[in-house]
C-alpha cells in the first residue's frame, strides 16, 4: 500500500526521532495549507486568482492576487494548532505572532507562500517554500530576533511545486523525500525517498540577461561553460532557467544541475536577489541532504548568521563538483 505523508511522519518518529508530535502537526497543517494553495493555483482564471493585487511588499515588489492568497491560506490553517509561536513570511513587513486566543507553540515557521510570482498568469511551475526552525528556549515573549537562527538550526525545510504534478519535497535532516499529491485520495503519496544529486552534471541555471551586471568569478565561470568540448571543461553545457525558483531546484534534486542567482552590479548595496531565511535558507538544507553543495560563493550558506528577516544572499547551489568549482573561483578573486 502507499505510503501517506501522515504515515512517513509517524514512522519515522518511530525509527528516528526526530519528528515529535507537535512537529508533526505543523508539517501536515502546511502539506494541507499546500493543498488548498495547489487547488486556488489549478483553478486560474477560473477561481478569479490571477493578476496584480495592486500593492507592494516589503521589498518593494508588486504583489500578486496569488501571493496574497497563498499567505492568507498559510497563517489561517497555522495559527490555531498551537504548534507555533510565530510566522515569518516574504509577503508580511514584520512577524505574524500567533493571537492570544490560541496556545503558544514552541516552533517558528517562515515560508515564502507563493515563488515564481512572474509566472502565475503564464501558467508556468511556482510553489511554496518553508523553514522551520526552534524557538530559542531563553525566550519568552517572541520576537523577530528570535527567528534570526542560521540556517543549519533549521528543523525542517521544505517546498511544495506547482506543476504538472504537485509535489510536496521535505527533510527533517534524515535525507529528503519526495510526496505526489494524489487528486482523487486528497492526500500526499511517498513517491521519492533518499534522493541524492549527482556530484557532476551539464546543466546550469542562471538568469543570462545579468550577465553584463556579474562579477569576474561568475562572468569566468558561465565563460568556461558557454565554452562547452573545446573549452577548459571539455564538456558541453545546457542551460535552463525557470525563474520559479522551486521548479529549478526540483529539477536539480531530480537530476542534477547548478543553480546561480549572484549578486549584480544593478543593486550594488544588495548581496543578491533571493532572501536568506525563506528561500535561501530552506533550499540548502535540501540540497545538503542530498548530497549536493550551496554556498554564497565564499561560505556555506547554512552557516550565515542572519541579522535581518528579510536579508538577501548571492545563491550558488546544486551539483556538488560544480558549486565547489564556482565557489574556488570566488576565493581565488578575494
Ligand atoms: P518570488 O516570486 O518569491 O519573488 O521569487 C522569485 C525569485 C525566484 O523564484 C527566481 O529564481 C527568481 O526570483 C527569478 O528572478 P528573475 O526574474 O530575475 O529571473
Ligand atoms: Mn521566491
Ligand atoms: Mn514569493
Amino acid at each position: 500500500m502507499a505510503t501517506s505523508l501522515s504515515r512517513y511522519l509517524v514512522e519515522q518518529q518511530r525509527a528516528k526521532s526526530n519528528i515529535p508530535p507537535e512537529l508533526r502537526l505543523l508539517l501536515e497543517v502546511v502539506a494541507r495549507a499546500c493543498k488548498s494553495i495547489s487547488h486556488s493555483v489549478n483553478k486560474g482564471a477560473l477561481g478569479g486568482v490571477l493578476g496584480s493585487a495592486q500593492s507592494e511588499n516589503v521589498q518593494g515588489e508588486v504583489q500578486k492576487k496569488l501571493d496574497i492568497i497563498a499567505n492568507e491560506v498559510l497563517i489561517e490553517a497555522n495559527e490555531w494548532g498551537g504548534h507555533l509561536a510565530a510566522m515569518a513570511s516574504e509577503e508580511m513587513d514584520s512577524i505574524y505572532i500567533v493571537p492570544n486566543r490560541y496556545p503558544q507553540g514552541e516552533y517558528l515557521l517562515l515560508f515564502d507562500p507563493l515563488d515564481g510570482s512572474s509566472n502565475i498568469d503564464v501558467n508556468v511551475s511556482i510553489g511554496t517554500i518553508f523553514s522551520v526552525l526552534k524557538k530559542p528556549e531563553h525566550s519568552e515573549n517572541v520576537s523577530e530576533s528570535d527567528f534570526l537562527q542560521p540556517g543549519h538550526a533549521q528543523v525542517a525545510a521544505g517546498y511544495c511545486v506547482y506543476g504538472p504534478q504537485t509535489t510536496l519535497v521535505l527533510t527533517v535532516g534524515d535525507g529528503v523525500a519526495m510526496f505526489t499529491l494524489d487528486r482523487e485520495q486528497g492526500s500526499f503519496v511517498l513517491t521519492e525517498e533518499n534522493v541524492r544529486i549527482p556530484k557532476d552534471t551539464k546543466e546550469f541555471a542562471i538568469n543570462m540577461s545579468n550577465m553584463r551586471h556579474w562579477n569576474q568569478p561568475v562572468s569566468d565561470y558561465i565563460a568556461e561553460c558557454l565554452a562547452g568540448s573545446t573549452g577548459p571543461r571539455g564538456k558541453d553545457f545546457n542551460m535552463r532557467w525557470v525563474a520559479s525558483m522551486v521548479a529549478d531546484v526540483h529539477r536539480i534534486l531530480t537530476r542534477g544541475g547548478v543553480f546561480m542567482y549572484p549578486w549584480d552590479k544593478r543593486e550594488p548595496n544588495k548581496p543578491g536577489k533571493l532572501r536568506l531565511m525563506y528561500e535561501a535558507n530552506p533550499m540548502s538544507w535540501l540540497i545538503e541532504q542530498a548530497g549536493g553543495m550551496a554556498t554564497n560563493g565564499m561560505e556555506r550558506i547554512l552557516d550565515i548568521q542572519p541579522t535581518q528577516l528579510h536579508q538577501r544572499v548571492s545563491v550558488f547551489l546544486g551539483s556538488h563538483n560544480e558549486v565547489e568549482r564556482v565557489t574556488a573561483m570566488h576565493k581565488l578573486k578575494s
